[in-house]
């Protein structure tokens, strides 16, 4: 992967460490070395960039596994930048030109509902697939988002099973409270699901199965089948509630950086930011920082939330941990350094990555890495190494 400029010429920019990425695939992948993997790649790779992210994995793929979007349009962005490996459209197609597309594009579907039933059967009628089908059948077993009933499912599976349009049918569903260990609601899941497949006449055997994602993979065997489909843990980030990746061995692939703008000197009493909502109890060196809520940095981080200063010391790099003052604006943010007379204007600030895991940066904000990571603004310059 090429770095186009160096990272010194941008106010805010993300580097993505693709060997990070390959490492938490195959840390995903040894949990169940004999399932296949849905790759997901959905919201732009979580925010790291959809063909960056697709093409350093491609490599890491094995015959068979796949790519996992949510939308039409992803998939068909893979496509366009040549990406030959199997895709599947986690949220299906909704229109019946929608589907003539995902199919000429060689996408594979996820059935949901049963209009998508009714739209296939009728489309095979009419131009039957060059090449049968691999599809997948979501079924609800609680979430209570995207899937068939059990009914649905019978129907479907029935409907589909042995149609000479379709080679392949896979079972799918996801789990609402994988993330949380004491949660009952998982293994309540599990059982509907093999309800569902008891239902519809479907043997062991008769298809695969695809159900844990990242939390599961980590902490459900039971559910890991013969398909595992890791998303957030790819990304270095957490699935689990209470934890930090780092801590099962991920790697965080993003790194978001920036740099200290302006140091200033306030005197005790005086307020900080919009809202004057940080008040000095002494007199305070505070550093801004430029970067803010429109770049992607949570408005909701709140006074005391670190940040990284890298500094030089002695002619080395020190790495000195900061905190947010007052509320996040915008294009930037303030940062107490008291006590860190060394930094200087002109110094490289990590939000997180790289030695300070987003997982607590989300955490402090009220929030998960996901929606971190997916929140980077198109302001912020991507470094891929
Ligand atoms: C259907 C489906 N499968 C897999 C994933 C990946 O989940 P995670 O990022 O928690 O691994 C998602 C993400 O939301 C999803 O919606």
């Amino acid at each position: 992967m090429t770095v186009t400029r160096a990272a010194a010429e941008f106010r805010a920019w993300a580097t993505i460490d693709l060997h990070a990425l390959r490492n938490n695939l195959a840390l995903a992948r040894a949990r169940q070395p004999e399932a296949s993997v849905v790759a997901v790649a959905k919201a732009n790779a979580y925010g790291h960039g959809l063909l960056p992210v697709a093409r350093a994995l491609q490599s890491q793929l094995r015959p068979g596994d796949c790519f996992g979007v949510a939308t039409l349009e992803e998939g068909l962005a893979l496509r366009a930048a040549g990406i030959a490996e199997d895709i599947v459209l986690l949220e299906g197609v909704v229109t019946p030109d929608e589907l003539r597309r995902a199919l000429a594009a060689r996408l594979q579907l996820v059935l949901h509902s049963d209009y998508q039933l009714r739209d296939l059967l009728a489309l095979f009628a009419l131009v039957p697939p060059a090449d049968a089908l691999t599809l997948w059948l979501k079924v609800d077993t609680g979430m209570h988002r995207l899937g068939l009933s059990q009914d649905e499912f019978a129907t479907t599976w029935r409907a589909l099973h042995g149609h000479p349009s379709v080679s392949r049918l896979r079972v799918m569903t996801h789990f609402a409270c994988a993330d949380d260990p004491a949660s009952e609601m998982t293994r309540q899941q599990l059982d509907v699901l093999s309800a569902a497949l008891a239902g519809a006449g479907v043997q062991p055997g008769d298809c695969e199965l695809s159900v844990a994602a990242s939390a599961a993979i980590q902490q459900w065997p039971d559910s890991h089948f013969q398909w595992l489909r890791p998303g957030i843990m790819l990304y270095g980030g957490a699935a689990i509630l209470a934890e930090n990746a780092v801590d099962r061995g991920l790697r965080p692939v993003m790194t978001l950086h920036s740099r200290i703008m302006a140091i200033k000197h306030v005197k005790a009493g005086e307020t900080l930011g919009y809202g004057a909502s940080y008040r000095c109890e002494q007199d305070q060196r505070i550093g801004i920082v430029s970067i803010g809520y429109g770049d992607g940095y949570p408005r909701h981080a709140p006074s005391g939330t670190p940040v990284l200063v890298i500094c030089r010391q002695d002619s080395r790099n020190v790495l000195l941990r900061a905190p947010l003052c007052g509320r996040v604006s915008m294009d930037m943010l303030i940062v107490d350094l008291s006590g860190c007379d060394q930094i200087a204007v002109g110094d490289e600030v990590i939000l997180w990555g790289e030695g300070l895991p987003a997982d607590d940066i989300a955490r402090l904000s009220g929030t998960i890495a996901y929606e971190l990571f997916c929140q980077v603004t198109p302001r912020v310059h991507y470094v891929y190494i």
